[in-house]
């Protein structure tokens, strides 16, 4: 009896293979023109990434350079196609059937709730109505305000430390920005400099590394399974403590003290636009836009202000040029308190230098999308509906077809000549299309208004050149030994 179940088991499930592989013919079909490594029966490419978390992304980006574009993985029966060439990239960027987040982004809405990250269609399109406009230009003056009044904290936390010694650039410049995005968002400094919050720092920390770590561990996909995890536990916690904690600098935020009367937070900005047309924005809730921002905001303008730092550290002659551009546009002295969002538009040559760290460093080395329909991405390479397509900007934005010296730092790239001279989609930072970065101004903004507190004071000095650092990812790309810097007091007769 025992034989003849097994013999109906087996049958069983030869069958349903066979279906199976059968209702997925045209995706075979389709993906036989595309390169990529050997693929196992059942687990496809996946065990190719089967290793230490912080390995992932090395082995992705060898994988990816190894074959011409678009290549293909396997990650058991789950398609991804990854594309590396600046026309694919664009095609996907300008298609209708690659509009959609990948499901991956689902995972963020444990930590930020409803909100651009996480949210579709409609209800997206609302959310961003009402949040873009509170980042423009218009308000860029007062967010400046803010930075200014950070920047003075941060210039003295930095003067204590600059005695020529190795320190990690990160402790100081984390902490200042998390002063500038909590007063931005909520209206309330909430004093990181001063180490108050130490606690909330490491917890945030611990989020993306917990989010990370779901993204690559298909056992925790399930939202049911994640939920009664160790990980799922902790992150919930996290969230909880992170939104409480904003949501008391939002009622702290009227007893604050704001040196610029113009000056309104992010939140009330919404609040009012909701007010005044609550029939365009329907039920919204802030909290999760506010905790989205919030994440968006702190960890990549931070991680980029190091970054550049090192980069100003490893690269004298450049340092001078953006200190001798700092003297021309500022003047002498003390220039904080001068700092205009106007003036900081004048940074030209620091604008570039920003963009090729950017460039080296993307914070969003791969973006992911789902397709929806088929994509005609070359002739004769028909991409399947239902693939994960990966746009690897950190391939496009290091390739020898777009970039005179990609293995140098050379601000030279942005010079509006060779700018124009190259694919405009060969350089995406900040994403493009519907879902790209509504914070790049305020980014960039702040960004700038570290460079320009700190160079005249202190000199730079960091060891090595960019091929030296040893990258690692978790949500986004940092320095496996931390942001290495040596700081010395500029001396008077060179400023
Ligand atoms: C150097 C700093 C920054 C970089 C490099 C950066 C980069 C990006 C990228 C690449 C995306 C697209 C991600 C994707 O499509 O998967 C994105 C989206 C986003 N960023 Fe930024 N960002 C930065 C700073 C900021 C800041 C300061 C804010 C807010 C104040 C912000 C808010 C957002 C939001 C809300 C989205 C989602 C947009 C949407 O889905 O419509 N970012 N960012």
């Amino acid at each position: 009896m025992w034989m003849g179940f097994w013999y109906l088991f087996v049958c069983a499930v030869v069958l349903i293979l066979i279906k199976h592989h059968w209702s997925r013919r045209k995706i075979y079909q389709l993906t036989c023109s595309l390169h990529g490594p050997p693929a196992l029966p059942i687990f496809g490419n996946a065990l190719m990434f089967w290793c230490k978390e912080e390995d992932i992304f090395e082995r992705l980006v060898k994988v990816v350079n190894n074959y011409p574009s678009p290549m293909r993985i396997w990650l058991g029966p789950k398609l991804v196609v990854a594309v590396k060439t600046a026309h694919q990239i664009e095609k996907i960027f300008t298609s209708s059937s690659a509009s959609s987040k990948d499901d991956l982004y689902r995972f963020l809405k444990v930590f930020n709730g409803d909100s651009l990250f996480t949210s579709t269609g409609n209800e997206w399109k609302r959310h961003k109505r009402l949040i873009a406009p509170s980042l423009s230009s218009k308000y860029m003056e007062s967010y400046v305000t803010v930075a200014r009044r950070c920047c003075r904290m941060l210039v003295e936390k930095v003067g204590e430390v600059a005695n020529g010694e190795l320190i990690d650039i990160d402790y100081y410049v984390y902490r200042f920005y998390q002063d500038v995005v909590h007063e931005t968002l909520t209206g309330h400094n909430p004093g990181a400099q001063h180490g108050t919050m130490d606690a909330m720092i490491s917890l945030c920390h611990e989020a993306y590394v917990l989010l990370h770590s779901r993204m690559t561990k298909a056992w925790l996909h399930p939202d049911f399974i994640f939920r009664k995890s160790a990980n799922g536990k902790r992150q919930s916690y996290i969230t909880k403590s992170l939104r409480t904690l904003l949501c008391e600098h939002i009622k702290l935020a009227p007893i604050n003290n704001n040196d610029n009367e113009e000056f309104k937070s992010v939140y009330l900005r919404m609040l009012e636009e909701i007010e005044k047309h609550p029939e365009m924005y329907g039920n919204q809730n802030l909290m999760d836009h506010i905790v989205t921002l919030f994440s968006a905001a702190e960890d990549p303008t931070s991680t980029i202000s190091c970054y550049l730092m090192i980069m100003l550290g490893m690269y004298p002659e450049i340092q001078d040029r953006v200190f001798k551009e700092i003297r021309e546009v500022f003047g002498n002295g003390d220039v904080i308190e001068r700092i205009t969002f106007k003036d900081l538009s004048r940074m030209h040559y620091l604008g570039m230098c920003i963009k090729e760290v950017l460039r080296i460093f993307p914070i969003a080395p791969f973006i992911a999308r789902k397709l929806v329909e088929d994509l005609d991405i070359e002739d004769n390479v028909t991409l399947p509906p239902g693939s994960t397509i990966l746009l690897c900007l950190y391939h496009v934005q290091r390739s020898t077809e777009y970039w005179k010296m990609p293995d140098e730092f050379y601000p030279e790239h942005f010079l509006p000549e060779s700018v124009a001279n190259r694919h405009p989609y060969a350089f995406l930072p900040f994403s493009a299309g519907a879902h790209s970065c509504p914070g790049q101004l305020f980014a960039i903004s702040t960004i700038k208004a570290v460079v320009i507190s700190i160079l005249p004071r202190f000199v730079l000095e960091a060891d090595g050149t960019w091929k030296d650092i040893k990258i690692k990812a978790d949500i986004s790309i940092r320095p496996v030994d931390g942001y290495k810097l040596r700081i010395r007091r500029r001396i008077a007769h060179s400023s």
